[in-house]
């Protein structure tokens, strides 16, 4: 396997030193970093970093096999661990996007194709190869914005055929894309179609068919639930959480997003690895987080696109909290994955630090999506994933412009991607 070296690093962030998988409260708010430093990559794993000082008596550039990138003053990060997202669909959905500016009610919206039954609606019709295509365009595209590992759901299915072809999709993702892949069973996204009236049958389906069938195939690392108002009620989370807990799959849930509906103790008692969305989280909420190892989990990019309140990313981090950041990226409350874009939400709209928010984008949300052992931060050992920046006056500066592209290189596996 061939090496890389990257020198003339104006200054490599997000290194982690003392193994830690996750930041809470006041860690968060300090990015471990070494100026005009140099990076080694050897055998798949990232084998060194120093000063550039440094770098001339270690002999990796004498190595004839080396691969030496010259980084031109850029920065060096971490590349971005998206734990939330939706991006197996089968259609946007722009027509909801106008009904809704319009002014048309939630029934008006469904009725004229907006809203999660109309996406399986469409996800039906399509067979697994084009499905694989529409979201390896999606998968290419966040990887062209820093992403360099993603979790993805089913929950377009809504039924088990349809629940179990998303996942095989996601399944050849992992196997295909250059980006580590997550993926989670949300088969209680919305009550499917032939069911509707009739939700405790449904979640029937979803424990006595559905789960049993994805457990056989071992096609999910995780299982969700949409604990929400209006879908489905905590009692009926805990069920399928039972169910999938049989199976090995661990919770990563949907919570207290449209109301304090009970989405974070159903969390917090099944062990659930994250607990996303949070726009409705209460004090209490936060207190019962405390000394579990339920990560609780921003979407600013669902606030921003809905015009909701957004999670109380400030709060929970000044409670000695650990705090999570993705995208949600799905067609109809979050058509974007630019986490670069969520993290700048992160910092105006909830109040975090540059820094706090980086972490809760990398180390954090690799921790939130069980994969922060071997990504998530620049570590010996861990897998090279990063990107180059072009010179830019400041880690702040990300953030702050932001709209402004300012990756000009990125490596994943330690293998140059190009767009
Ligand atoms: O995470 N909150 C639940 N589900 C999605 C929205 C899905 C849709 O509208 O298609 C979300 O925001
Ligand atoms: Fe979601």
């Amino acid at each position: 396997m061939t090496s890389l070296l990257v020198r003339n690093i104006a200054r490599i962030a997000g290194i982690e030193r003392h193994g830690r998988l996750m930041l809470a409260g006041r860690d968060l708010s300090v990015m471990e970093s070494i100026e005009d430093a140099f990076l080694y990559v050897e055998d798949g794993v990232i084998a060194d970093f120093g000063p550039m000082s440094e770098l001339a008596d270690k002999g990796y550039a004498d190595d004839a096999g080396v691969t030496v990138v010259d980084a031109c003053g850029g920065m060096v990060l971490p590349s971005f661990c998206d734990s939330h997202t939706h991006i197996v669909y089968a259609a946007s959905r722009e027509h909801e996007f106008v009904d809704k500016i319009r002014g048309l009610s939630y029934a008006e919206i469904a009725r004229r194709g907006g809203g999660i039954l109309n996406s399986a609606d469409r996800l039906h019709e399509l067979t697994e190869d084009e499905l694989y295509c529409q979201a390896m365009c999606r998968v290419r595209e966040i990887i062209s914005k820093g992403t360099g590992a993603v979790e993805i759901k089913s929950g377009y299915g809504l039924n088990t055929a349809d629940e179990l072809k998303m996942l095989r999709v996601i399944r050849r993702i992992q196997e295909t894309a250059p980006l580590k892949v997550a993926s989670t069973f949300l088969g209680a996204h919305a009550v499917g179609r032939e069911y509707a009236g009739r939700q405790r049958e449904y979640v029937d389906l979803v424990v006595n068919e559905m789960i049993p069938e994805v457990g056989r195939e071992h096609l999910a690392d995780y299982i969700d639930v949409f604990c929400d108002d209006g879908f489905f009620t905590p009692e009926d989370t805990a069920r399928i959480l039972e169910a999938g807990a049989i199976w090995g799959m661990r919770p990563k849930i949907h919570g207290q997003e449209l109301a304090d509906s009970g989405g974070v103790r159903v969390a917090v008692e099944h062990n659930a690895l994250s607990v996303d969305h949070l726009e409705s989280m209460t004090d209490d909420d936060i207190a019962m987080l405390q000394g579990t190892g339920t990560i609780p989990t921003a979407l600013p990019g669902t606030s921003f696109f809905l015009n909701m309140p957004f999670a109380p990313g400030r709060r929970i981090i000044d409670s000695g909290l650990p705090l999570a950041v993705a995208s949600d990226y799905n067609p109809g409350s979050t058509p974007s994955g630019d986490m670069k874009f969520v993290v700048s939400l992160a910092c105006i709209k909830m109040r975090l630090l540059p820094e706090e928010a980086f972490n809760a984008a990398t180390i954090n949300s690799a921790c939130a999506m069980g994969i922060s052992r071997d990504y998530g931060s620049v570590s010996i050992g861990k897998v090279p994933n990063f990107y180059i920046t072009r010179p830019i006056p400041s880690l702040d500066f990300i953030p702050y412009a932001y709209t402004t592209p300012v990756i000009s290189r990125i490596f994943l596996k330690g293998v140059e991607w190009h767009i």
